[in-house]
């Protein structure tokens, strides 16, 4: 069984561990993988973060006017969770770019701001060149990365490595919630920082991060339900994967993972925009997933809620076929949306975390019933190291 932590540069092949693919194994990794990215970043006593190879002095991030995230797929998905997470706990602004368009729009960056580049392989050309204009620019740079020593971590003012263990798979799974762990450090240690996070708020969050793997490996238990939603929905040619706020990075990532893996078509879109014109789409022949899950603590989680209860009543009306991502004790959606795979309740910030995994599984078993070869779709590779 490989070992998890970052990837030395060599690591070799590891094995399936009696998983018959890559992808299922390195799904069900996900509790392991999260616990071995957060567990050496909190201290014992759990009131501060330690990001022991970012760097850069607590001044500079204090003096920080904007963070820039770059990345490509995947890993951007992460990014735009990030910046969800570091604009609300460190009161940052963020932009995010695709790597592969950074260049394109001349980024008008410079000294005081910093570039944050994701990156599962550390080797990924358009993630290289971008890292490598925003510092010609004066930014400082860090990287998220699961292979240590990559090229992009060695280029970098600062690293912050995922302890993913090797992702062989070409779809990024483990990985990806790892980087949305190592981004949630990040925001809690620059808030801590800059006096907007107290020393009694980051033992909070630290407390609800470390509850993240445990119910990671609850939904996990709903593994059944996918492959049931998969057998269901097999027939099906087009989806449409919807999210509102840090939940649209979850829907672009679920309808990427379906795309990848099983060559179905898919768009992920935020929810708001279905009545600007995909609405016209949506009837028995295009199915909809819809995250609808909700931190009843947050208001403005409840706010979303309602509003995505509300489109799944006029999906229904149109006919259309709904499943639903929703929180556990949701005894509402149920009688709305034609299928349903519960979540544990968790924070706004750290929900997307958990509710990519039926999304994940759901891609995994539709490819699989298609006989498709999951680990290695046409056309991908895993390390896109040139255009
Ligand atoms: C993810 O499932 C895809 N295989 C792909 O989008 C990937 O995330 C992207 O190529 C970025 O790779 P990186 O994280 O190694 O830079």
């Amino acid at each position: 069984m490989s070992s998890i932590g970052a990837v030395q540069k060599d690591g070799g092949m590891a094995d399936k561990g009696g998983f018959p693919h890559y992808m299922i194994k390195e799904i069900f990794e996900q509790p392991k993988s999260l616990y071995a990215t957060i567990t050496p970043r909190v201290a014992a006593e759990e009131d501060s973060v330690h990001l022991e190879d970012v760097h850069i002095k607590p001044e500079e991030l204090q003096a920080l006017r904007r963070i820039n995230i770059v990345a490509s797929g995947t890993s951007r998905h992460a990014g735009m969770v990030g910046q969800y997470m570091i604009q609300e706990l460190a009161g940052v602004p963020v932009d995010v770019d695709y790597a592969s368009e950074f260049g394109y729009r001349n980024p008008l960056i410079g000294p005081g701001e910093l570039t944050v580049v994701i990156t599962q392989s550390g080797e990924t050309a358009d993630t290289t060149a971008a890292q490598r204009e925003a510092k010609s620019k004066g930014s400082r740079t860090i990287a998220i990365s699961n292979v240590v020593d990559s090229t992009i971590a060695r280029e970098a003012d600062g690293v912050i490595y995922t302890h993913a263990g090797p992702e062989i798979s070409i779809a990024s799974t483990k990985a990806f919630t790892a980087q949305m762990a190592a981004l949630f450090l990040f925001a809690v240690h620059l808030g801590h920082a800059r006096g907007k996070v107290s020393t009694e708020r980051v033992n909070t969050y630290i407390h609800e991060l470390l509850e993240v793997p445990g119910k990671v490996e609850t939904v996990l238990r709903s593994s059944s339900d996918c492959q049931r939603l998969a057998e269901e929905y097999f027939s099906m040619e087009d989806f449409l994967f919807l999210g509102r706020a840090i939940h649209y990075p979850i829907a672009m990532d679920g309808a990427l993972k379906l795309k990848e893996v099983s060559y179905i078509h898919a768009e992920g879109y935020p929810t708001g925009e279905t009545k600007h014109g995909p609405n016209a789409l949506i009837d028995e022949t295009l199915p909809v997933v819809i995250l609808a899950t909700c931190d009843r603590k947050d208001e403005g989680s409840v706010r979303r809620y309602e509003m995505s209860v509300s489109n799944i009543k006029g999906f229904k009306k149109q006919s259309g076929r709904v499943i639903a991502i929703a929180s556990e004790g949701d005894d509402e959606i149920g009688s709305l949306a034609d299928n349903i795979v519960f979540v544990p309740q968790a924070p706004e910030l750290l929900t997307p975390i958990l509710e990519i995994v039926p999304l994940q599984l759901f891609a995994y078993y539709m490819a699989t019933k298609k006989g498709l070869d999951v680990d290695r779709p046409r056309n991908l590779v895993k390390s896109v190291m040139r255009e």
